[in-house]
């Protein structure tokens, strides 16, 4: 009799929806990866970012990838310009929330630790305190491309197979990375250290902090070069690339102050997101969060 009472109880607290806690949890999840990008309003300069979003979604088939910008102004600018709308990282994990996926990796495409990572540990963070329908069952966020020593070590042999070849004697590279205030700026310098553990004929400046266009040139005297390659040091070969680097009507454009300063100039606007082994280094990023806690 008690038995049929519990029997009778428990169907009609399951035909109500009201399941305990433990067996809500048993329900199958659904997993998903947010790839965040600063960003690129440069129609031909997304290919860097779709470069590693395809890598990804190559290696994950069975897992929905998805892509946010945390550039508010390139947002904007794709809206306006190309009717292109690109979630924020928080708009994207709200939308994901809401289409049901309980299990969410993010991975950023950024190459340092600044205040664009911070930002988006914040919101990841934010996210991952939040219990019931609103929250993840996992949530986690994947390190920038250089977050250590060893990764500088990695990109240095990344970079000198790439320019390997093409360092002739009289040749130089001159790589551009961004650079920030934010303390993470130290990573260039541990990366110039690295790259110069590997090679004596690749340099690297920022476009916006140090090591500066006169750390460069000065680096560059003792490597004797008549030849310089100039590189972008960025994930997307765009504005910087373009105008700050290599902008051939800018004087102030390091490509105008080389000239004037009497080297020969080669350009490669490859971003990094191009270089098919950072497309590599990139999905083992990916794969090491999917394994993470
Ligand atoms: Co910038």
């Amino acid at each position: 009799m008690y038995k049929n009472v519990m029997f009778a109880l428990t169907l009609a607290l399951l035909c109500m929806g009201a399941l305990p806690a433990s067996a809500a949890e048993e329900v199958p999840g659904k997993k998903g990866i947010l790839l965040v990008a600063f960003g690129t309003s440069m129609p031909e300069a997304t290919g860097a970012i779709e470069s590693l979003t395809n890598a990804t979604k190559a290696a994950f088939p069975d897992v929905e990838v998805r892509v946010a910008y945390t550039s508010n102004i390139i947002r904007r600018k794709l809206k306006r310009e190309q009717g292109v709308e690109i979630p924020t990282p928080p708009e994207a994990l709200a939308a994901m929330n809401d289409d049901g996926f309980t299990d969410v990796s993010v991975q950023p495409m950024h190459i340092i630790p600044g205040e664009e990572y911070d930002d988006l540990k914040g919101v990841v963070d934010a996210f991952a305190s939040l219990r019931g329908k609103y929250g993840f069952r996992r949530l986690v966020i994947g390190r920038p491309l250089l977050s250590n020593v060893e990764d500088c070590a990695i990109m240095a042999g990344i970079l000198t197979r790439r320019f390997g070849d093409r360092l002739a004697p009289g040749k130089a590279v001159v790589l551009m990375g961004h650079g920030t205030p934010h303390m993470a700026n130290a990573m260039y310098s541990e990366m110039q250290a690295a790259i110069t553990r590997a090679s004596d004929r690749i340099f690297l400046g920022t476009v916006e902090s140090t090591p500066t266009f006169d750390d460069v040139q000065a680096a560059l005297k003792k490597a004797r070069a008549k030849t310089l390659i100039l590189a972008p040091f960025m994930i997307v070969a765009g504005d910087h690339a373009n105008n700050d680097l290599a902008g051939a009507d800018d004087p102030e454009s390091w490509l105008s102050q080389f000239k004037k300063a009497g080297y020969g100039i080669e350009t490669d606007l490859v971003g990094l997101g191009q270089y098919p082994e950072i497309a590599k280094l990139f999905v083992g990023r990916v794969a090491e969060l999917l394994k993470q806690e």
